[in-house]
């Protein structure tokens, strides 16, 4: 709590330069910043500014690296100080959306399958999937094929075949699933107002599954640390 998303930007721009690396969103199709900050009921694409994160607010930081000609893309969302109760299931229930789409990743799998592990889901609990934002193919290029639906019943293209790369990132919301822009042009909000959240990985399919690119194998997602010592 306090702090403001500008001052999140500034440290992950630094953290870029200081990894040899060009924060993949700075400048890209306009965007200003060099990462997306996510709060509340914005769905992703939000733009850090100079608003205080406040005790009981959701964070989503998504950030992109192009480092020797190549991106990396993720985003994980956090909580700012306690968490609520139906934050947590929201956040808890969009983390497992997206273990549960890594799961069935491998040769041969269909990228339209993605979309009714996820979905399934995130009904289970309750919850909505944004239908107007897709995971993505991403390598010499930020965003290509294949595209990669989070609903179900989709017609999304493709086989899974070795050496694929892309990202699957969920975003799952507390209630309406339909979106809406703000005039900036790039923040996506619920049109209801309720919260929303999302989880990023970049796969690679490998012979026998897949390799999760961007997961950090010593340690867990920020949201579990988190809620381990908030009780
Ligand atoms: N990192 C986002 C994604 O997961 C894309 C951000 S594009 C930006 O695809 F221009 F908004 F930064
Ligand atoms: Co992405
Ligand atoms: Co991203």
């Amino acid at each position: 709590p306090g702090i403001t998303t500008d001052e999140i930007d500034r440290i992950v721009h630094e953290a870029c330069l200081a990894r040899d690396s060009y924060p993949s969103p700075l400048n890209y199709c306009g965007f200003p910043k060099s990462c997306c900050t996510s709060v509340n009921e914005v769905i992703c694409h939000g733009i850090p500014d100079q608003r205080p994160l406040r005790e009981g607010d959701i964070v989503n930081i998504d950030v992109t690296l192009y480092h020797d000609g190549y991106h990396g893309d993720l985003n994980e969302t956090v909580f700012v100080g306690k968490a609520d109760e139906s934050s947590i299931r929201l956040i808890k229930s969009t983390y497992e959306c997206l273990q549960k789409a890594i799961r069935i990743c491998r040769p041969g799998a269909l990228y339209r399958s993605i979309g009714e592990i996820i979905q399934s889901h995130a009904t289970a609990c309750g919850l909505s999937v944004v239908r107007s934002y897709c995971g993505h193919g991403i390598h010499e290029l930020f965003h290509t094929t294949p595209n990669v639906p989070h609903y179900a019943k989709n017609k999304a293209i493709g086989v899974m075949k070795e050496g694929h790369v892309f990202t699957i990132e969920p975003m799952i919301n507390l209630g309406t699933f339909h979106d809406k822009m703000w005039p900036d042009d790039w923040t996506s909000v619920t049109k209801d107002g309720k919260r929303s959240a999302q989880f990023e990985h970049q796969l690679l399919i490998t012979k026998n599954g897949c390799e999760v690119l961007t997961e950090n194998k010593k340690g867990k997602p920020w949201w579990k640390i988190q809620l381990e010592v908030q009780d």
